[in-house]
This record gives structure tokens, sequence and C-alpha cells, in this order.
């Protein structure tokens, strides 16, 4: 498939928009990037992946630090303004709608009313066809004890929408010597009380074998069961079920 500027592909997954400042200790910039991501927990690392074109790209490679800002779902103004113009040209901070806060360990203020604000130390810079992905070791933190929605860029900007029911249980097996690996998630939510029914079933969809096993720590299922021997056939597929939730079905693999 050829991709061209037509057919945006990224515009179909999503992400939430960072507001990027840099600051050269004259002149404070923010730059817009939805390609912002957190790349590591330990220590908790943020990734932005910036054009090549941009003042900020020119700038941070002189930098050794920068913050991020994840938009709120009130600041979708805020992302286009600051996507809107280069810091060349103008100074997007004179802007009223722009809420400069003062850093605690770095020297590069950040933006507030987001879902969180992150002050980053830059710890590596990657060369990538005509964008450089940043990646800022976070050293401090901000965040509202009140809950922000974030703001979901898909192409359009969004607020976040309902949670997606998960009412199926989803299996898989795999053949290990005279056993079959069992695994199975649902929804997190399920009733830890409630226990997985696991059937083994024979060529015409006939029960060689059944079993009510206990979740796991996670919830899940995790289980061996013995391949029956009584010779009535191999175990063509395996059906887990759950009260609540839709039978799910797997077909035993072998390495
Ligand atoms: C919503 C939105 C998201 C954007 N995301 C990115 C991005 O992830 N990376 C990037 O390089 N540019 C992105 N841009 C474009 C830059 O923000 C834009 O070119 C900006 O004017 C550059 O500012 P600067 O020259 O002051 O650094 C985005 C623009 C908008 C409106």
């Amino acid at each position: 498939m050829n991709l061209t500027l037509d057919d945006p592909l990224w515009k179909k997954s999503t992400s939430t928009v960072g507001l990027v400042v840099t600051t050269d200790g004259s002149r404070v910039n923010v730059l817009s990037a939805e390609w912002t991501y957190f790349v590591a927990k330990a220590p908790i690392s943020v990734a932005v992946v910036l054009h090549e074109s941009n003042w900020t790209t020119d700038r941070i490679s002189d930098l050794s630090e920068f913050s991020v800002t994840l938009c709120s779902d009130t600041q979708a103004h805020l992302a286009d303004f600051c996507g809107s113009f280069s810091g060349r040209d103008i100074p997007k901070t004179s802007s009223d709608d722009l809420s400069l806060r003062e850093p605690v360990v770095i020297s590069t203020p950040w933006v507030g009313d987001g879902v969180m604000a992150l002050e980053c130390v830059v710890a590596q810079r990657v060369e990538l066809p005509h964008y450089t992905m940043v990646i800022g070791l976070v050293e401090h933190v901000h965040g509202d004890r009140e809950f922000k929605a974030p703001l979901v860029k898909h192409d359009a900007m969004y607020s976040l929408g309902k949670a997606v029911p998960r009412n199926q249980v989803t299996v898989g097996a795999a053949n290990v010597g005279a056993a079959l690996r069992v695994f199975a998630v649902c929804a997190p939510d399920a009733s830890r009380e409630s226990v997985y029914e696991v059937a083994l079933l024979g060529d015409s969809g006939e029960v060689l074998a059944k079993q009510s096993i206990a979740p796991n720590e996670y919830g899940d299922l995790d289980c061996f069961m013995p391949v029956p021997s009584d010779g009535r056939g191999p175990v063509r597929r395996v059906a887990v079920s759950r009260i609540g939730y839709d039978t799910g079905f797997a077909t035993p693999q072998s390495d």
C-alpha cells in the first residue's frame, strides 16, 4: 500500500496532545505535539516527536530540559493555537489563555490546567527521517487531585467517551506434552469469586473433560488441563465460560 499525505494513517490512532515548552533563557516557546507518549515507567520517561521544520526542534537540540503538559479536554483551543504558528515569528506566550507556571526542579515553565505537566531533563535524542524523538526523564510531575479529562486527538479532538463494555471471555490454548495450557481473560472488574468453567471439546463439539478453575491474582485464567487419554479422540477446541460473560473458544496449538 502506498501511503501519501492524503492518506494520513496516524490520524486513525489516538493520543493526548502535549504542550511542549522550551526556553533559551530569553524566550519561552510552546509547541503542540500530538506525538507525545510515556515510553518507560522506571525511571518514568516521556517522548515527544518533533518535525525538523519546527523552531522547538532547533531549540531543543541545544537544551538539556523541557516541560510537557498533557492537555485536558478544555485545552483544544490551545493545542490548535500552539500548533498553528511558529515561535520564530510570533510570541505565543502573549496569549492570555496560556497559563505558564513556575517549575520546581528545572528552569523551564510549564503550561497549567492540563491533565498533568511533566518537568523533564533530556535523556536521549533519536534522529528519524525528518523527525527527532526527544526522550525526557521526568523529574517532577504537576497533577491535580481533581480529575481532569484528557483531550483525545483522533484526527479531530474529543473528550473521553463511555467505557467500552467487555463481556467476552477470550481464550488461548497450547499443547504442552500430555496437558493443555489454557489461558483466558475477561473484564478486570469481574467478580473475583466467579470461577472459569473450562471444557475440552472433541471432533463433534462433545465435551471430553471439564473443570471449574479459580482465577489467578489478576483475575485471569492460566491452568493446565490433562488431555483425556480414554481413546475418545483428540481435543479439537477449548471452551471457557464465566458467569455474566460470553463463552470464548480456542483451537489448541503446538510450538
Ligand atoms: C494538534 C496539533 C498537534 C501537533 N502535533 C505535532 C507533533 O506531534 N509533532 C510535530 O513536530 N508537530 C506537531 N504539530 C505541529 C506543530 O505544533 C507546529 O508546526 C508548530 O507551529 C511549531 O511551533 P514552533 O515552530 O514554535 O516550534 C501539531 C500541530 C497541531 C495543531
